[in-house]
This record gives C-alpha cells, sequence and structure tokens, in this order.
C-alpha cells in the first residue's frame, strides 16, 4: 500500500542557454567542415557557446530558478538540489554553488555525473528520495558546459556539442506522475566516449610515486556510439513501456537527449512512434548532454505544445556508456 503524497509530480521546468551562438559556417572556419555535412549528418545548424566567465554555476541557477517559479515555490522550501553534469566548476561538487546562487538554503545539494543519461538518472535518484517520503520538493538540473571540453581541433566530435542548463522541480504528490523507469550501464564500453583524467607519475620520496595530471579533452567512437544508442534506446523504451502497461501509440511525445537527428528518427522508427511526436531542438543547441532533455522539455511546455497529462517517453545515452529511459506525465 502506497502511503498518501509518495508518488511525483513534476510541476515546474525551466532553462538557460549562454547568449553567444556559432553556427556552422563559424565552425568551418575552425575546422575542416561545412554546414551541409553536419546538417545533413547530425541535424545540427548551430550551438550557444559559454563565455570564459560564465560559470556553471551561474548558468544552473537561471534554469533551477525559472523552474521553482513555474512550480509557484519559493527556493528556502526546496528540500534536495541534485545537479547532473560532467563538467563542474568545482570536482568536489557545483551543487552546493547552485544552492548558495540560489538562497535554497533548506536545501541538501550533491552532483550526481552519469554523462548525457545524467538528467534521466537524476529523475530516478530524485523520485526515490520523495517515494520514501524523506523530501517533499526536488529540484533537478541538468546543466553542462562541455565547449570547456571539447578538442576544438577534432571535426570528429567539435560539431556535435554546445552548452546549456534545464531544470524540473518535482513534488511529493497523491497523484503518480513517474509511470516507470529502466536504466543500464556498461563499464566495458567506456571506451567509445571519454573525457579521462590522465595522470603523469610525481616522485614524491623514496619508492613513493603519485598521479597528476589534467583532463584530457573528449575522445569519441562516432559510428559505436551510433550503432550503441539506435540498439539500447529503444530496448530500455520498450522495458519501461511494459512496466507502465503503455503502448506506444498511448504515448504523446518522444523525448530523447539531443545527440543526433538520425539517432532521434531511427529510435522513433523502430518503435513507431510518428516523427511529429518526436521532440527535436538540436538545431538550435546541438548535444548539451545533460541539460539536452530537460532544455528541450522546458521550450516544448513554455511554447504549449506539451500540456499537462500529456505523457512522455524520454531517454538519455551516452558516456559510461549509460543509457536509460523513463516515462512521466507532465503537471501536478
Ligand atoms: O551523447 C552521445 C554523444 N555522441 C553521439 O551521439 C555520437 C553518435 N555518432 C554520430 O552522431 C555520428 O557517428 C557522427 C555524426 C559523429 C559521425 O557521422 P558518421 O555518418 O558516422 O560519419 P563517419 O564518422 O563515418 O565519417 C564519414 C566521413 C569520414 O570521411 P572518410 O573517412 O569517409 O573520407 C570523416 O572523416 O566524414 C568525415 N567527417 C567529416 N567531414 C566533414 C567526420 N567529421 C566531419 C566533419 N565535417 N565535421
Amino acid at each position: 500500500m502506497k502511503q498518501p503524497g509518495s508518488g511525483i509530480a513534476i510541476i515546474g521546468s525551466g532553462s538557460a542557454v549562454p547568449a553567444t551562438s556559432l553556427d556552422n559556417v563559424g565552425l568551418s572556419r575552425i575546422v575542416d567542415t561545412s554546414d551541409e555535412w553536419i546538417a545533413s549528418r547530425t541535424g545540427i545548424r548551430q550551438r550557444r557557446l559559454a563565455n570564459p566567465t560564465l560559470s556553471l554555476a551561474k548558468l544552473a541557477a537561471e534554469a533551477a530558478q525559472a523552474a521553482i517559479d513555474q512550480a509557484n515555490l519559493a527556493p528556502t522550501e526546496i528540500d534536495l538540489i541534485l545537479l547532473a553534469t560532467s563538467t563542474p566548476d568545482d570536482l568536489f561538487g557545483t551543487a552546493c554553488l547552485v544552492q548558495a546562487e540560489l538562497g535554497a538554503n533548506r536545501a541538501v545539494a550533491f552532483d550526481l555525473t552519469a554523462a548525457c543519461s545524467g538528467f534521466v538518472f537524476g529523475l530516478v535518484t530524485a523520485a526515490q528520495f520523495i517515494r520514501t517520503g524523506v523530501y517533499q520538493n526536488v529540484l533537478l538540473i541538468g546543466a553542462d558546459i562541455l565547449s570547456r571540453w571539447v578538442d576544438w581541433s577534432d571535426r570528429r566530435t567539435c560539431v556535435l556539442f554546445g552548452d546549456g542548463a534545464g531544470a524540473v522541480v518535482l513534488q511529493a504528490s497523491d497523484r503518480d506522475r513517474l509511470l516507470s523507469f529502466e536504466l543500464r550501464s556498461d563499464g566495458t564500453q567506456n571506451h567509445y566516449l571519454n573525457l579521462a583524467f590522465q595522470p603523469q607519475p610525481k616522485e614524491m620520496v623514496d619508492d613513493i610515486a603519485i598521479g597528476q595530471g589534467n583532463f584530457h579533452p573528449i575522445t569519441m567512437n562516432g559510428q559505436e556510439v551510433y550503432r550503441f544508442a539506435v540498439r539500447r534506446v529503444p530496448e530500455v523504451i520498450e522495458k519501461a513501456l511494459f512496466r507502465a502497461n503503455l503502448s506506444t501509440a498511448e504515448i504523446d511525445w518522444l523525448l530523447l537527449h539531443q545527440a543526433n537527428q538520425r539517432i532521434l528518427d531511427a529510435v522513433g522508427d523502430r518503435l513507431k512512434i510518428p516523427h511529429e511526436k518526436i521532440i527535436s531542438n538540436l538545431a538550435k543547441y546541438g548535444n548539451t548532454s545533460a541539460a539536452s532533455i530537460p532544455l528541450a522539455l522546458d521550450e516544448e511546455v513554455r511554447q504549449g505544445k506539451i500540456k499537462p497529462d500529456d505523457t512522455i517517453v524520454t531517454a538519455g545515452f551516452g558516456a559510461g556508456l549509460t543509457w536509460g529511459a523513463a516515462i512521466f506525465q507532465w503537471g501536478r
């Protein structure tokens, strides 16, 4: 028997992107590429880029404040802040900086890293705290400034990524709006997509050496990641649909991590979900990693396309490798 209030409602969304945008023509002045190649292979036309003074915390807090406002809450009513990111301002954690920025002084705050699956993994993590009755109001943010870590001389990766942030507020509710989920990880395929620390040995005293160094820019095997996404994402969605006892015909929107238009279309085709139900904004923003799902969600909500009670299938996939799907209904 469920306790009253042990369900989850998603009651607000917000997003923020840097003001500066770089289109494909601009990018072709940096690497040997073209608007035609990028648009036809990925659907991406431009991406937003954070200037050197824009922190991840500031970008995340802007998206978060918009979500809190839409939820009609005050920052002091937030119990927990989860920041899904792979590009923190501080490796010790950036969620606390967001908490301070918002003045959400009652909230516990921590980072969660699952790359482009970060938002879906965060949604499920937030749900556990609500379902156990521990917290009432949870702020979940997906934010990334991948431009910090892209190799801007590698045309196979640099054309894909952009910067942004998106957020949602989840609240304990009698009516449970998170219908099902399915999460997966496979570290044996980690090497296909990396932003890895590369230690240099440093001698200390006697026989003691440690590793110090830096993170090296993103490396990716695009074809393998493509294959993985098109195969694995429909599987987890089908599993989540089965758990929710829903057919694809009962789904209003397919909201996938915005990595590549060809991946969105291929997943939609495999699931027999018509293209008009597939949400896509990657032409404007590229792949914004943990931000991509909540950023697209917020745009559709604010444009009135996603309406209260609409049933949404969302799925994230990427480095780890990680992937996962969740099915939820929008609104209180
Ligand atoms: O969050 C998850 C993140 N990652 C992904 O979602 C990536 C998934 N993978 C993909 O989206 C695609 O694999 C890419 C868009 C990255 C690449 O598309 P592709 O159709 O798999 O291209 P390819 O790697 O097979 O390359 C085809 C050709 C190659 O030339 P050759 O060897 O056939 O002469 C590349 O050198 O295209 C060339 N190429 C480019 N040409 C112009 C690769 N990148 C570019 C570029 N501009 N930016």
